[in-house]
């Protein structure tokens, strides 16, 4: 990689997303269509989670009667990005026929300009996460994928995630599992670079997942580890496009669960009241 790019990937951590923008930083300004969903490795990565999504949503549904509400489920995906899984929720919604409505909220407010462009209705606004504009108890369920680990004060995220969901609501977390021991063996010894690059400021594995959502006051429900932690990002999609590849990742995660590729924790609000530091 250019040395100024990674300079640029080094310095942006607790950065304005708008000044990222402005200086052309790629983590700030790639198009995530392009660069992930046009690919087939990353897609069948992304269409995975979408299938562990769609699951976890239709058991919700299941529990409360959404067809017969006059009033749409409401669904954020906080942290939309440029609107991949808006796209995979606004599929689901269409094969299924929930009477759902789906929101998107980014701080980045070039990625949102192209979600808000994407050609089905969703309501995007530009946002810190910390900061959502919705009243309380608004969501009947949040997605949050691929995004907390960005995020240095993950604990305020949360605790407005918890405050924009309703008593009953769903919080669908999706993080890496990058506090993994074959994560520590990719990013110090296999591929150092992803350490220079990353902007990835929390490094979570299911200890350390379970106590953060623990202390804001989620209930976890069901966690779901996804796939096998393959210590190299190439390799990891290339085996990835495969469907046989797929299957082999998937069998030996279920026998080191400690080492898969990625938590996906399925909470609810339950707690009350919640001292933040
Ligand atoms: C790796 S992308 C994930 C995008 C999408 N959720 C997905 O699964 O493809 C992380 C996203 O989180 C957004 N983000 C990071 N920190 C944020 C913050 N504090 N407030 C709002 N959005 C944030 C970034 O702008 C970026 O679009």
């Amino acid at each position: 990689m250019h040395n100024c790019l990674r300079r640029q990937r080094e310095v942006a951590k607790d950065h304005d997303p708008q000044d990222q923008v402005s200086t052309g930083n790629a983590w700030y300004t790639d198009d995530q269509f392009e660069k992930q969903y046009s690919r087939p490795g990353p897609r069948a990565v992304i269409e995975n989670r979408w299938r562990i999504f769609e699951t976890e949503i239709a058991e919700y549904l299941s529990h409360i009667d959404s067809q017969n509400s006059p009033e749409p489920v409401r669904i954020l995906d906080a942290g939309c990005g440029d609107g991949i899984n808006l796209l995979g929720l606004n599929n689901m919604i269409q094969a299924k026929r929930w009477n759902m409505r789906i929101y998107g909220a980014d701080y980045n407010a070039l990625r949102v300009d192209r979600a808000s462009k994407l050609p089905f209705v969703a309501e995007v606004k530009v946002s810190p996460l910390d900061s959502l504009p919705y009243p309380d108890g608004h969501f009947h369920v949040v997605l949050c994928n691929q995004v907390l680990e960005h995020i240095r004060q993950d604990r305020n995220v949360l605790m407005e995630l918890k405050r924009v969901l309703r008593p009953r609501g769903m919080l669908i977390l999706g993080v890496p599992n990058e506090g993994c021991a074959l994560a520590w063996l990719r990013n110090h010894v296999l591929q150092r670079s992803i350490l220079q690059t990353t902007d990835h400021v929390n490094f979570y594995r299911k200890e350390n997942l379970l106590g953060l959502l623990d202390s804001v006051g989620f209930a976890v429900n069901k966690l779901v580890r996804v796939g096998f932690f393959t210590p190299h990002l190439t390799i990891h999609y290339a085996i990835s496009y495969f469907a046989i590849g797929r299957w082999l990742m998937k069998t030996i995660g279920k026998n080191f669960p400690s080492q898969c590729a990625e938590l996906i924790a399925i909470a609810a609000k339950i707690k009350v009241a919640v001292d933040v530091d």
